[in-house]
């Protein structure tokens, strides 16, 4: 492979091709942070809206870093994976008290900061640095393994160091700010996952599965097994005023600090809600349930399980204290996670 030569076509085909995307508007290292956060595990066209307004809301690193934790989780809702907000709190709040709110631009420094890993060092020493540093994502492992027919798991974690060497070795060192986001350029736009255009690409002639006819098999990537599913209960509690009883999650795990409407694990069998869970909403809210009616199910899939929920409604008897009653319009000033939104949208269709 003649390097110069698929380094000079890359860049080419990028200057003409590339999307105009709202973190491509200038080489401002927070927002690129940001940007490479979002899309982590997240669609470009999902993001996109959802960084916009990260960004009116939250313009420079001092802005982020003086934030209320309600009003980050807030920006994030809707996209998953909150940890990745959390940290990203953790590491702009780090830079702010440190670092005279610069982004580091090492890879030793950057790297301490929380929630940033190989790739998000790599992308943002590359992309608003101009280091030349591989920023080795899933798309760049898909593009590499075509190009270099290289045929280890991309499902293993030991494998990405195998890709950070060969994008090592073949990055330009002029420019690795456009190479790296033209490779995930390349990856979006032509050497997509299926079906691949690989008849329109700038570097067909060098890509040894194209060569040989095998892109269709490359990478390889093993299956994850599917993660169990846990099986809940929960119960939308309206009040004499139209109240509705919600509670937050715990500071640790899944979808920490989030808002939620009360609910209790059961058993895989049980599809009614069961004596001993009015029971025990009871004690915990001291309020009497009536009028509990099934209003749908939720099925929710994380990264690792599934949700399950059996959802209700009910009102409860007199005006209880215990707890935190929202209106409706409250409501919507808390954090809620997508499955929880769901069975909003279930209890406001049942009214
Ligand atoms: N995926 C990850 N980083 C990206 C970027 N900077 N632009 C487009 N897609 C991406």
């Amino acid at each position: 492979m003649n390097i110069n030569k698929f380094q000079i076509e890359l860049l080419q085909w990028y200057e003409l091709n590339h999307r105009q995307l709202p973190w491509r508007l200038n080489k401002d290292p927070y927002r690129i942070l940001v940007s490479e956060i979002m899309l982590q595990q997240t669609r470009v066209e999902t993001v996109i809206p959802y960084y916009e307004r990260f960004m009116n809301w939250f313009p420079t690193v001092k802005d982020f870093a003086e934030a209320e934790e309600e009003k980050i989780l807030k920006s994030w809702e809707g996209l998953g994976y909150y940890s990745r907000v959390r940290n990203l709190h953790s590491a702009i709040k780090e830079v702010s008290e440190f670092y005279e709110g610069k982004i580091p631009n090492t890879k030793e420094d950057i790297s301490k900061l929380k929630g940033i890993g190989p790739y998000t060092a790599g992308a943002v020493l590359s992309i608003a640095y101009d280091k030349p540093e591989p920023a080795v994502d899933g798309n760049v492992m898909r593009v590499y393994s075509r190009i270099f027919k290289i045929q280890e798991d991309i499902a293993k974690p030991a494998t990405r160091k195998i890709f950070e060497k060969k994008v090592h070795d073949t990055i330009s060192n002029e420019d690795p700010s456009t190479f790296n986001q033209a490779l995930m350029e390349l990856g979006a736009l032509i050497c997509t996952p299926t079906s691949p255009k690989c008849l329109i690409c700038p570097i067909n002639d060098q890509c040894q599965a194209f060569i040989e006819g095998i892109q269709d098999q490359l990478p390889i990537k093993t299956k994850m097994k599917k993660g169990k599913t846990i099986h809940y209960v929960s119960v939308v509690v309206e009040n004499e005023n139209g109240e509705l009883l919600i509670q937050k999650r715990a500071s640790k795990g899944l979808l920490a600090g989030l808002w939620e409407f009360p609910n209790y694990e059961i058993k895989e069998s049980e599809t009614q809600i069961s004596t001993q869970l009015i029971l025990d909403f009871e004690e915990q809210y001291n309020g009497k349930l009536i009028d509990i009616k099934p209003i749908g199910t939720v099925k929710h899939k994380f990264s690792h399980l599934t949700w399950e929920v059996q959802v209700f409604s009910a009102q409860v008897l007199q005006n209880v204290k215990e707890g935190l009653w929202v209106s409706e319009k409250e409501l919507a000033t808390y954090t809620l996670p997508i499955p929880v939104q769901k069975m909003y949208e279930l209890y406001v269709y049942h009214k």
